[in-house]
């Protein structure tokens, strides 16, 4: 842990600690966003490869590191979270950009989106806890109900984490597979994985 780490930590507690106080979310949510260098790599890529009124719907949002970042202002983002104090602690933090008409939130899952058109569907950094029969009917699903340009997910290596998909199956859908980057974590390695339909 470096200097930047520690500063970022110290300047994340004084904007979210009341939050958390308030919603009793986890105490994960208080990483700052540099320890997790993957976001800003998602953010640039979508940022770049999209377009103004493209839609990003993020699964897992938390407190919308990724999501709400300014960098995707007009586009049209729903951030979904399992977890009421997150949705809820999110509903506060975000509640201008929300009354504006520019994110929503709502609590759910992979299940909660239905005949819709999403240019990118995000789902980073909790599939390693889900069983893999389990992420693969949670990606069937979502692929076969809606119109997704592209998916961007995560597989992690390592002994620390529970699983390591192979989210191959995607590719059944008419996607073809490149890698974003790969990312140090705990004993292993965390790859970013963008799933784009063929031209
Ligand atoms: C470790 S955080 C990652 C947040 C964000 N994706 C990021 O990378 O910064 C994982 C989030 O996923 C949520 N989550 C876990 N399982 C989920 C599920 N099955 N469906 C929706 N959200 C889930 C948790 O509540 C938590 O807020």
């Amino acid at each position: 842990m470096n200097v930047i780490y520690w500063r970022d930590k110290y300047i994340r507690f004084f904007k979210y600690h009341k939050y958390q106080k308030k919603f009793g979310f986890s105490s994960w949510h208080m990483e700052p966003v540099s320890s997790k260098p993957y976001v800003h790599d998602v953010i640039e890529y979508v940022k770049n490869d999209g377009k103004q009124g493209d839609t990003i719907v993020e699964c897992g949002c938390g407190l919308g590191d990724i999501i709400a970042d300014s960098a995707f202002i007009g586009f049209k983002r729903k951030g979904l979270d399992c977890k009421r104090e997150v949705i809820n602690a999110d509903e506060e933090i975000f509640r201008k950009a929300i009354q504006d008409g520019e994110i929503s939130f709502e609590i759910g899952s992979f299940e909660s989106v239905k005949g819709e058109k999403i240019d990118y569907y995000i789902a980073l950094n909790f599939l390693h806890n889900i069983e893999p029969d389990q992420v693969k009917n949670m990606f069937e699903e979502v692929l076969s109900c809606n119109k997704i340009g592209q998916v961007i997910t995560d597989s992690v290596n390592s002994s620390s984490y529970p699983y390591n998909h192979d989210f191959d199956y995607i590719c059944d859908y008419g996607y073809s597979k490149r890698c974003l980057g790969e990312y140090k974590v705990q004993n292993g390695i965390r790859k970013i994985m963008v799933y784009g339909k063929s031209q």
